[in-house]
């Protein structure tokens, strides 16, 4: 018997050792906020990720480094120099803030480091800054808004108001908007920009966009700032008679519980809810429902699609940086959000887009498809591969 336990222990020691040999073999900077009005989004992208790698039995092939931008760009940038010179990394992953990427992108192209944009939506990094280093599995700003314009004057909305944080992403997004929406026919009869991460009362901007009469207000808010303005909106009387509109983030699994009733019937456009009766979601949301305890969210798609990608361009053969960012746009398959590639002229992913409305269902809050746009490509906008 003391035998028989021995060999087991020689065993293990030895497939372990054996082992040893081929683990950590592509170290990854996750470079995603910890603090800050995205906090949860990072945590949620890093859940998605490592949940990727678990599934397909990869934990061991990678050493992961992980650093906060604090979604402030200067830190990210600090951050991204550090990941690179002194982990020498082979790949990272992440950046949630168009802000973020927008400061980083100059140092990954000179550095030839790939960087898998695992949120940041930012038009200009898959736009005329874009670069072969840089790969985007999450959206872009104006994929994601462009399709909202023409549905909303399909369903007889003409007058709108926008509100979004004065920052990069803020503005992609409700130009992306407004340029699709007044091509169809529509007006945009007011707006503001509010202090990004800073407002808190967002009172003063309902009022504003109550004195304009629209049809709607279409906004673009996340994490924090996202759950203060629904809450808001929900507790003036001007949810009654003005409706939100919104990129889908507004209302995203991920905090639409926080907002409560006041996100009921607002209607946005995203690449992903984890509503979709398809196998492969089917089968992605169960299996994330029973590791985590919780529905998914687009954010842990990207997480996890992020992975995906990094897998499979090792799986084709790449070894370092070059062969990485080399092989990093042709991967492509189904998955949870469902087709999936990479545009070989920007660099930028190609999907659906998926138009939601957020209905209760028993004591929480679902999202229920009603509209759909396939394989939304973005334009070439100046990029040059
Ligand atoms: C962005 O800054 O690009 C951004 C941040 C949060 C989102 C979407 C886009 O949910």
């Amino acid at each position: 018997m003391q035998n028989w336990i021995s060999r087991i222990a020689v065993a293990a020691v030895l497939s372990t050792a054996g082992a040893s040999v081929a683990l950590a073999e592509t170290t990854v900077g996750l470079l995603l906020p910890k603090s800050g009005v995205f906090a949860a989004l990072g945590a949620e992208i890093d859940d998605g990720f490592m949940f990727a790698l678990e599934e397909a039995g990869r934990v061991d092939e990678f050493t992961i480094v992980r650093e906060d931008t604090e979604v402030k760009p200067p830190v990210g940038l600090a951050k991204a120099r550090k990941l690179v010179l002194q982990d020498k990394v082979d790949t990272i992953v992440g950046v949630v803030s168009s802000g973020v990427l927008g400061a980083m992108r100059d140092f990954v192209h000179q550095a030839e480091v790939p960087l898998i944009v695992a949120n940041a939506g930012n038009d200009h990094a898959t736009g005329k800054s874009c670069s072969p280093y840089i790969v985007r599995v999450s959206f872009s700003n104006s994929q994601i808004n462009r399709p909202m314009g023409q549905w909303m004057y399909d369903q007889g909305v003409r007058k709108i108001y926008t509100l979004a944080p004065d920052y990069a992403a803020g503005h992609q997004m409700i130009e992306a908007f407004s340029g699709s929406f007044t091509a169809a026919g529509g007006e945009i009869v007011g707006g503001e920009f509010t202090p990004f991460g800073q407002t808190n009362d967002f009172g003063p901007y309902l009022t504003s966009a109550r004195a304009t009469n629209p049809d709607g207000i279409f906004v673009f808010y996340a994490g924090g700032e996202a759950i203060r303005f629904v809450k808001q909106y929900g507790s003036f009387d001007i949810k009654a008679d003005v409706p939100l509109y919104g990129s889908g983030f507004l209302t995203s699994p991920l905090y639409v519980g926080a907002e409560g009733d006041a996100a009921v019937g607002v209607k946005a456009s995203l690449h992903y809810v984890p509503t979709l009766d398809t196998p492969e979601n089917n089968a992605f949301v169960a299996a994330f429902q029973a590791r985590f305890d919780r529905t998914p969210s687009e954010y842990a798609v990207q997480g996890y699609d992020s992975a995906r990608l990094l897998m499979g361009a090792i799986d084709a053969g790449a070894t370092d940086r070059a062969s990485i960012a080399a092989a990093l746009p042709k991967v492509a398959y189904t998955g949870p959000r469902g087709p999936l590639e990479i545009d070989p002229a920007t660099n930028n992913v190609v999907q659906n887009i998926y138009i939601y409305d957020t209905v209760k269902d028993g004591d929480g809050l679902t999202q229920k498809v009603v509209g759909q746009l396939t394989g939304v490509r973005d334009d070439v906008n100046g990029c040059k591969l």
